[in-house]
């Protein structure tokens, strides 16, 4: 600005302290209710209280407003067309669809978000789907632990109640309680559980089976298909684990007896599919037979990353959830009830075990993507009916940064690293192990099509033969440019990959090593007890779920929202008289100080058992863990 005519502004500023000083007598004379002296009269006197009173009855309807909008907002909900509505809740038809992120923490987002930014150009107020339907966050521990497993966190969305790690719907005292899916059923609704794991994990067992232990999973199978107190409760599965349906005497099953629970569940009228070709059959839903069992892997479904490139194979979450919608849909259009279905993003708590960012952001999108249809469908759809999602607890300890030196860390991560890469940790250790046991498979020829063990215990490494070293390190080598976009490998990391003697498996040193290239942090291959986020079609619908909360109030919040009181009480009766009839059908017994709240107690754990000296995180990393 030139110099000259800074003064122009001050020259023509209005002298307004003494009008200051005035209105602050004024404020003074109102507070005190002291008389004030009358300076002048005339017209501008007759102004000013005119002005007075004005800005009186002014903020006097902006009160009345505010208050009558807010009794408004109390006592009733956004009415989307369609439903009648009562105290803040739908009374016509409605449909409920609760989506599970298991395992992702608000970290998961930001990477993934970032993730997506960078690698296809979008500008950085691009966000994800769920990112705009964000509503509040939910306290996740268990009543044994401050850090959950999925067993309890489940438990507490389909109950309502807290439990300890490990119980599938059953409460501290070992009493089975009624779920959310079986009084929905009950009242008349149709109900379906979509997975990307085992149809027999603790998250999708918890809404229709009871089990005192998540291991237990046989016995969750027959429960699934109506082998239950209650009969058959559900009317379609989508998922993986068909492993804990067939008989022990079938290849590819692994149950512990010859029950063939398949067989059962078509004697209780399921139709069955388990390939992608019987997937194709269903013709995303219009094609389906209620009810359903579609079982597409022994174990889980694929990591996205890897089977975005077998889709003749697996079917996505996206797709399974569009067809569940359509399904349920069409089979409930002329009832007066309409459906509950849960759809689980099983494996991005996977990939937080794993420790592997690259599994990690395509499963989010993957969830996303799901996310997003459902709410297409919603909106589509002429029947009320409401999203919410959330996660049962956060996986590994993630973190968007990463100290790798013992200098100040710049303030960076690399989400191209994490797109160079094209496999997962997982599936890179598949195809090492494939290699190194000398079924010479070349690198990226993905013929490994059905992980044939967990993703836990499956990659750890297998004797190789000293002999020929050199070609294994060569192996490792391409294997890591063409899988991870890795070529500075370190002679120490390839050497650790081919030692078939290293304590960690070979996943968890593929995912080190991409996550220490991306700068991207993990502090355990456990659960950690941050908050997780949750999410709803719409903030109106779902209001008693936006701000902060326990996890058990969402559960809460789904059977007030479908009015479910009665019917859970009348189906948690009768699972107790099941239970005390006996027979074992929840499974083994369970020891009082497996389930109490082990509480507080720091041991020395960290004097008796030292630490890795790798300087990572991770015990031997091999024993068999909960998710
Ligand atoms: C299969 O299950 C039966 C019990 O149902 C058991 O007797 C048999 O040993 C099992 N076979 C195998 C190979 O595990
Ligand atoms: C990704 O791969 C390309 C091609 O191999 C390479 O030029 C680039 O440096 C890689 N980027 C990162 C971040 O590793
Ligand atoms: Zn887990």
């Amino acid at each position: 600005m030139p110099r000259g005519q800074e003064p122009l502004l001050s020259q023509h500023r209005p002298s307004s302290d003494r009008s200051d000083d005035r209105s602050m007598e004024e404020e003074d004379a109102l507070l005190t209710g002291q008389k004030q002296e009358p300076r002048k009269q005339g017209w501008a006197f007759w102004r000013e209280i005119g002005l007075f009173a004005w800005a009186v009855i002014a903020t006097a309807l902006v009160i009345i407003l505010a208050v009558l909008y807010q009794h408004q907002q109390q006592t009733s909900s956004p009415q989307p067309s369609g439903g009648d509505w009562k105290n803040g809740r739908p009374t016509g038809k409605r449909n409920l669809i609760f989506m599970v992120s298991d395992g992702m923490g608000p970290t998961s987002l930001s990477l993934t978000r970032s993730f997506r930014q960078t690698v296809t150009g979008l500008p950085i107020d691009d966000v994800l789907v769920l990112d705009q339907h964000l509503i509040g966050s939910s306290r996740t521990r268990s009543s044994s632990s401050l850090i959950t497993d999925s067993a309890a966190g489940a438990t507490a969305f389909s109950c309502g109640q807290k439990s300890y790690n490990g119980a599938i719907s059953v409460l501290p005292n070992r009493d089975p309680c009624g779920t959310v899916l079986e009084a929905a059923k009950r009242a008349g609704y149709l109900t379906g559980l979509v997975v990307t794991t085992r149809m027999t994990d603790a998250t999708p067992a918890c809404f229709a089976a009871h089990v005192n232990t998540r291991g237990e999973e046989d016995k969750i199978a027959e429960q699934e298909v109506g082998e239950h107190p209650l009969g058959r409760v559900l009317d379609l599965m989508l998922g993986g684990g068909r492993c804990h349906f067939l008989p022990n005497t079938t290849d590819g099953s692994c149950r512990d007896d010859d029950v063939d629970v398949v067989g059962l569940a078509k004697k209780k009228g399921f139709n069955y599919v388990s390939d992608r070709k019987g997937f194709d059959g269903l013709n995303f839903g219009t094609g389906v037979k209620l009810p359903l069992l579609g079982l597409f892997a022994d174990t889980d479904i694929p990591y996205e990353v890897d089977r975005r490139n077998m889709d003749d194979v697996y079917p996505s979450l996206d797709e399974m959830a569009r067809t569940a919608l359509t399904a349920l849909h069409d089979a409930t259009e002329d009832s007066d009830k309409g459906f509950f279905l849960m759809v689980e993003g099983s494996r991005i708590d996977h990939a937080g075990h794993g420790n592997d960012p690259v599994a990690q952001v395509h499963e989010v999108l993957a969830y996303d993507k799901a996310f997003s249809s459902v709410l297409d469908f919603l909106k589509r759809d002429d029947v009320e009916g409401v999203l919410v999602g959330t996660s049962d607890h956060e996986t590994g300890g993630l973190a968007a940064a990463r100290q790798l030196h013992d200098a100040y860390p710049e303030y960076h991560w690399f989400p191209s690293v994490l797109a160079n890469a094209s496999h997962s940790a997982e599936n890179l250790a598949y195809q090492l192990r494939d290699h190194i046991a000398g079924k010479h498979i070349s690198p990226l020829d993905t013929g490994i099509r059905t992980p044939p063990r967990s993703p836990d215990s499956s990659d750890s490494h297998s004797p190789s033969s000293s002999s020929d070293s050199k070609e294994l390190k060569q192996y490792i080598r391409n294997l890591l440019s063409t899988g991870l976009g890795i070529s500075d490998a370190t002679e120490k990391e390839i050497t650790r990959l081919a030692d078939t003697s290293d304590p960690w498996p070979a996943s968890y040193l593929f995912a080190d090593m991409i996550s220490r290239r991306a700068q991207v942090g993990w502090t355990t291959h456990g659960h950690s007890a941050v908050d997780v986020n949750i999410y709803a079609s719409d903030p109106g619908q779902a209001k008693p779920l936006r701000g902060n909360h326990e996890n058990t109030e969402i559960g809460q919040f789904m059977a007030e929202y479908l009015d479910l009181d009665g019917e859970l009480k009348a189906v948690t009766k009768e699972l107790k008289e099941g239970a005390d009839a006996g027979a074992g059908w929840m499974g083994r017994g369970l020891d009082d100080e497996k389930v109490g709240n082990r509480g507080d107690h720091y041991e020395g754990d960290f004097k008796k058992r030292g630490l890795m000296d790798c300087g990572c995180v991770g015990g031997t990393g091999v024993e068999g863990h909960v998710h």
